[in-house]
């Protein structure tokens, strides 16, 4: 599976701070990934580490100074930034920021981001204090409003034994931003609300009913619909993944926790994609004390949960589009058509969960992806490939819509 960033020219301007070591990770994360990456290092940069480091992990020579004189003829200060697909400044210092805030093209690396038209990401990483001095700040909200995206520093202890922000960002959030500023943003003004992950239905305080969702499914739409720049509502079941970067999520536990979340956030939503197991079953009655062994009966009572996504189907906004996930273990295409049907939706992703390499747990899907006109069977992939293809299916559908009715969402 290709990475979203082969093939992209990333320039990586490294300034002189202790967290240029970090930085190495990432170019060589980034080259491994089949990036173009060139690497400018400030002079004080390479008091900090050498060069040769970069050089080696970028497969690229490292650029330095302005003025080369064996090289001049390439202009590497309008080159490296008229060519570049994104430029990331990390470890930025404030005196980078400083620069950079001022328009100053005193160095190879401020001269490229002023002939840059690709977008620009900066990852401050200093002390503490040099970091909410008001100068750097006001020096950031400059830089924001030349329309560079800045990322807040992770807070902790540094290298000058002090705690508190100023640390460079981990590469997993990093990596979110950067995917983003590379990918086509044809999900720019759709508010999307994805549920995700298993319900547990609570028995007592010990016990519950639950199901064998994972959330990767789930989760890998919300990354790739923020990559592709939408803004991303993540209604959660207990899982075991991180929060995806950019994505606002709120966590719940039961069917009627979910019920309750969806319906605060479905009326602002554009799109909305049911992945989440939900339980159609919780227990009758939740014991507030743990059952005993000799009080437990041989069965136990049922009610029924609400169908969320029936309900939404019900309650559909104009333009809004209603996706749904269907976990079959037969007749995937019948019960596809059915539920899209039945609930109202745009578009069904019916995937069998009976396969090894398909549905609950796994890293890959194969879905049979069913709208009002057409039935597509997805090729077998991982889930984030699975995801960008259910939003391609989407934008297809929001453009088809919009030209019917002339233009506008
Ligand atoms: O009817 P069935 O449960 O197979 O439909 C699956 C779809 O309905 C999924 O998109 C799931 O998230 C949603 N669903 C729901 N509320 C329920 C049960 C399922 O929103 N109580």
């Amino acid at each position: 599976m290709r990475s979203s960033f082969a093939g992209k020219n990333i320039v990586v301007g490294v300034t002189g701070s202790i967290a240029a070591f970090k930085v190495a990770g990432w170019v060589s994360t980034l080259a491994k990934e089949e990036a173009q990456v060139s690497v400018i290092m400030t002079r004080s940069a390479r008091e900090f580490i050498a060069p040769l480091t970069f050089a080696a992990l970028s497969g690229n020579p490292v650029h330095g100074e302005m003025f080369d004189p064996v090289r001049a003829e390439r202009m590497d200060h309008i080159a490296l930034g008229r060519d570049a697909d994104l430029v990331l400044v990390a470890p930025a210092t404030a005196d980078t920021i400083a620069r950079l805030a001022g328009g100053l093209a005193d160095d190879l690396l401020t001269t490229t981001v002023l002939a840059a038209r690709a977008p620009v990401v900066v990852c401050p990483a200093m002390n503490s204090r040099m970091y909410l001095h008001p100068a750097t700040q006001d020096n950031i909200g400059r830089l924001k409003k030349f329309g560079y995206q800045v990322l807040t520093p992770a807070a902790g202890m540094m290298a000058c034994r002090e705690e508190g922000p100023g640390r460079l960002p981990e590469w997993e959030d990093v990596q979110e931003i950067l995917l983003r500023a590379v990918t086509e943003q044809d999900l720019v003004g759709e508010r999307v609300l994805i549920t995700a992950g298993p319900t547990r239905e609570h028995l007592d305080p010990a016990r519950f009913l639950s199901n064998r969702s994972s959330g990767k499914m789930g989760y890998a739409l919300a990354r790739t619909a923020f990559r592709r720049g939408a803004e991303v509502h993540l209604v959660s079941g207990p899982v075991a993944l991180p929060c995806p970067a950019g994505v606002r999520r709120v966590s719940i536990q039961t069917a009627r926790e979910m019920h309750a979340a969806v319906s605060q956030l479905a009326d602002a939503a554009s799109v909305i994609v049911k992945a989440a197991a939900v339980a159609d079953f919780r227990p009758a009655v939740e014991e507030r004390e743990k059952v005993k062994k000799d009080r437990a009966g041989l069965s136990l009572e049922l009610s029924r949960n609400p169908d969320i996504l029936h309900e939404l189907g019900q309650t559909k906004k104009e333009g809004q589009i209603l996706v749904g996930f269907a976990a079959e273990s037969s007749n995937l295409e019948a019960e596809g058509r059915k539920k899209l049907a039945t609930k109202n939706l745009d578009l069904i992703a019916v995937n069998n969960i009976c396969s090894d390499s398909t549905g609950f747990e796994c890293d890959t899907n194969q879905i049979l992806l069913i709208d009002r006109e057409r039935e597509v069977l997805l090729p077998m992939t991982g889930k984030e490939q699975t995801a960008d293809m259910i939003w391609d299916r989407v934008v297809e559908l929001r453009r088809q819509r919009q030209e019917m009715s002339g233009g506008g969402r």
